[in-house]
């Protein structure tokens, strides 16, 4: 499986010239932002005033230890959450403009989670949990027929399209979760330690795939993660600490904070 993926990795890499990716505009820009959570009487600044921009289809790693706040920084890029300072523009959108309702539907429209226990639903096949979030979409059973397929194909699990989450390995539930986070063709897809479950063949097929599918789709990753597979494969890392960014390093761009 590895071997493949390599494989069609050069041959999608070829389609793709560098330039083009560098011309795009951020698929994120985070200014200033700052996030307090209120535990009884007393506020625990979380996010202290956090400025950064994702590069568009390039890979992004938040690299920071445990409890520094990258889940928290995460749900707010992909509009789980709201800062309480500071602004959010997402795909060209400010996000703080957004009502509860419109912000539901922007994120079904331009963002893919995966998490890292896949959250797939148990008693759905691995095609009917990517057609999933099409149906909620309203997509017409044309547009599903095609797009699930390709999907399948495109994680390498279209031998698989019938089993179900209890009848796949970690692995392919993982490539089920990233197969169903772009089916609505996100802008940026994001995710929270994803390897973190996963052996480290598995997790390095996987990084592969993504790598391609960035490329393929030009989509955005975002990744919190520990593991320096992850890093290695990474276009740019943020160092998160306490609450603040250390510093941010771009691949070919060196270092800024
Ligand atoms: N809902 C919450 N209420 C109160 N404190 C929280 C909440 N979520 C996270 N925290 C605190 O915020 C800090 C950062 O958490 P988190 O964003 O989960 O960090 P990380 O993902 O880097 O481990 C931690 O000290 C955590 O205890
Ligand atoms: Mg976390």
């Amino acid at each position: 499986m590895a071997d493949e993926v390599a494989e069609e990795s050069a041959e999608v890499n070829s389609e793709l010239p560098a330039e083009e990716v560098i011309k795009t505009g951020p698929v994120a820009v985070l200014s200033q932002v700052e996030k307090t959570y209120q535990l009884d009487s007393v506020s625990v600044p979380v996010i202290k005033g956090v400025n950064i921009l994702v590069r568009h289809a390039c890979f992004t790693v938040l690299l920071g230890p445990s409890g520094s706040g990258k889940t928290t920084l995460l749900n707010m890029i992909g509009c789980i959450d709201r800062p309480d300072k500071g602004e959010i523009v997402v795909a060209d959108t400010k996000v703080a403009e957004l009502n509860d309702d419109e912000l539901s539907d922007f994120r079904a429209r331009n963002i893919g989670f995966i998490f890292q226990n896949f959250n797939l639903l148990p008693v759905l096949s691995a095609y009917e949990n990517i057609e999933y979030p099409l149906l909620l979409a309203g997509a017409s059973a044309k547009k599903r027929g095609t797009r699930v397929p390709r999907l399948l194909e495109a994680v390498g699990l279209s031998d698989r399209a019938k089993n179900l989450p209890g009848q796949l390995s970690g692995g392919q539930r993982q490539r089920v979760a990233i197969a169903r986070a772009l089916a609505r063709k996100p802008k940026l897809v994001i995710a929270d330690e994803p390897t973190a479950n996963l052996d480290s063949q598995t997790g390095a097929a996987i990084l592969n795939l993504m790598r391609r599918l960035v490329e393929r789709y030009e989509i955005s990753f975002l990744f919190s993660s520990h593991d320096p597979e992850v890093i290695k494969a990474a276009d740019d890392i943020i160092y998160l600490k306490d609450g603040l960014i250390q510093k941010i390093q771009r691949k070919g761009f060196g270092e800024s904070s």
